[in-house]
């Protein structure tokens, strides 16, 4: 089969946000505990933080990891993670059914945060508790004022405020169920008082408020306009949440996906103009794609409740998955325009790119590649792809392009860098890739994810999905389903 790809230095999208390859770290399953947090292993720093998970997030190069939750922040009370640690209570835990030792909370998740090279993105509880808690949690991380909860954190031993800049409204609002799950109207409003105080607390962070959890639910763009309707004035972002799976497998269909993906993006950016539009505003709405990823293999595990950091949502990924989230990472930088924060959730351990043995090794699942690559390689200005290749139809899309791609220009470096996917399951493709007004191209580095079986994992034991470096004098034919990322250089 033949493709053709043109890119053009006049067709631009947008400067990529670095926060485009931001992840998701929530109290729940092994995630902390056992991941981010383990006194006892052998790499412990001197705050009990795993050393060697530290690394693996520094070389995934993540500006931002969105904390404490997902569905936990619904019950959270953030206090409990404060201060003295023999005096923290020990909680029944309700959206995970675990028991929570609060041993780790915002006093060392910030600190974490920033020995990871990231910065955190704070979701407060707005389920079971409200605007005052919230705004509470504000001051006891930002303010610099003489007052009780910037004293509190002084005392706790921090006299820098944390400055943290971006704040999620609560989480998932819409669900059933989400502890204290709200109508469109009643999350609006308490939306909006909640942002109202907190910009009176500190104008210079950012607000996502709670879109659907999903784009199948049933009060899905009637939940976006309520409470952007309510919100609009006070937020800066809307949150999208979206997993995928191939629990048919039907690997065609699940390879479309990022389709999926597309016009979830494309529609709720279309609801936040209708507001605009509707309210006068000046303003844009933009997205925060906070919850992404693949997410079924875990699906209908038995865990028995009230444990401490039992096994939880610990997906095992395939090589088809890495495929799929190489796709999700070209639609989020073809989108880079609305979408400025997405994070995959999640990233350790729960639905996570990289893996640890309790007390011994950490590894990497199939899909670190395909978001190492993005995060490292990725930053700059998104181009419009221009591309010319055979379909085939799934169940739910008429024309799926066998090829998915996506191309960033990096001024400075005087790269242009094309991620793409070969979705066929049986050709592999001829690649005919054109780069209009650059000047001289040439390929400097071609990187190839591919594996025979696209049911392959990696295990702590067996890495049997990695990169391999292709020869750049070779004709570019990709194979059949598989990841490549090329790097151009150019003249101008
Ligand atoms: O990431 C796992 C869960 O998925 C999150 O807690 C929740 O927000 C979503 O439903």
């Amino acid at each position: 089969m033949k493709a053709k790809i043109i890119v053009n230095k006049n067709f631009r999208i947008s400067e990529i946000d670095k926060r485009l390859y931001g992840s998701f770290i929530e109290h729940l399953g092994r995630a902390i505990y056992g991941g981010v947090y383990e006194p006892k292993h052998p790499t412990a720093d001197d705050m009990g933080f795993r050393g060697d998970v530290i690394e693996q997030v520094k070389t995934l190069n993540v500006p931002v990891v969105r904390y404490p939750g997902g569905n936990f922040v619904s019950g959270y009370n953030w206090e409990d993670g404060t201060g003295d640690k023999s005096k923290r209570p020990r909680r029944m835990e309700l959206a995970w059914k675990t028991v929570e030792t609060n041993q780790v909370g915002i006093d060392e998740f910030q600190e974490w945060a920033r020995r990871a090279d990231s910065e955190v993105m704070m979701a407060v509880n707005l389920g079971t508790r409200g605007a005052d808690e919230a705004r509470n949690c504000l001051e006891y991380c930002n303010a610099v004022t003489d007052t009780y909860y910037a004293n509190l954190r002084r005392k706790n031993g921090f006299e820098e405020p944390f400055g943290i800049k971006i704040w999620c409204l609560g989480n998932e609002m819409d669900g059933p169920w989400q502890m204290g799950h709200k109508t469109a109207e009643e999350y609006g409003r308490l939306a909006c008082e909640t942002a109202k105080m907190m910009k009176t607390i500190d104008p210079s962070i950012e607000l996502v408020a709670c879109g659907s959890s999903y784009p199948e639910m049933a009060t899905f763009i009637d939940w976006e306009l309520t409470v952007l309707d309510h919100t609009y004035k006070y937020i800066d972002y809307i949150s999208l949440h979206s997993y995928y799976g191939n629990k048919d497998n039907d690997t065609p269909s699940y390879l479309a996906r990022s389709m999926v993906m597309d016009s979830f993006i494309k529609t709720v950016a279309s609801v936040c103009d209708v507001v605009k539009a509707k309210k006068k505003s000046k303003k844009t709405v933009n997205l925060s794609f906070d919850e992404w990823n693949v997410w079924f293999h875990s699906n209908g595990a038995k865990i028995e409740k009230w444990q401490i950091a039992p096994p939880q949502l610990e997906d095992i990924y395939n090589f088809e998955d890495l495929l799929v989230v190489g796709c999700l990472l070209s639609t989020l930088q073809n989108n880079a325009d609305r979408v400025k924060i997405a994070c995959l959730a999640q990233l350790v351990n729960a639905i996570a790119p990289i893996m640890t043995e309790n007390g011994g090794r950490v590894w990497r699942q199939t899909i670190f590649y395909p978001f190492y690559y993005a995060s490292n390689f990725g930053r700059g200005i998104a181009m419009k792809p221009l591309v010319e290749c055979e379909s085939y139809s799934v169940k739910d899309i008429d024309e799926v392009p066998y090829v998915e791609c996506s191309a960033v220009y990096d001024k400075e470096k005087k790269t242009v860098t094309l991620f793409v996917v070969n979705r066929s399951l049986e050709d592999d493709i001829e690649l005919d890739f054109v780069l209009e007004n650059f000047g001289n191209a040439r390929l400097s580095k071609w990187v190839e994810l591919y594996s025979d079986d696209l049911k392959a994992v990696n295990t702590a034991d067996t890495e049997s999905v990695t990169p391999n470096e292709r020869d750049i004098s070779a004709p570019t034919v990709l194979k059949k389903h598989s990841w490549n990322m090329l790097i151009y250089n150019v003249e101008e």
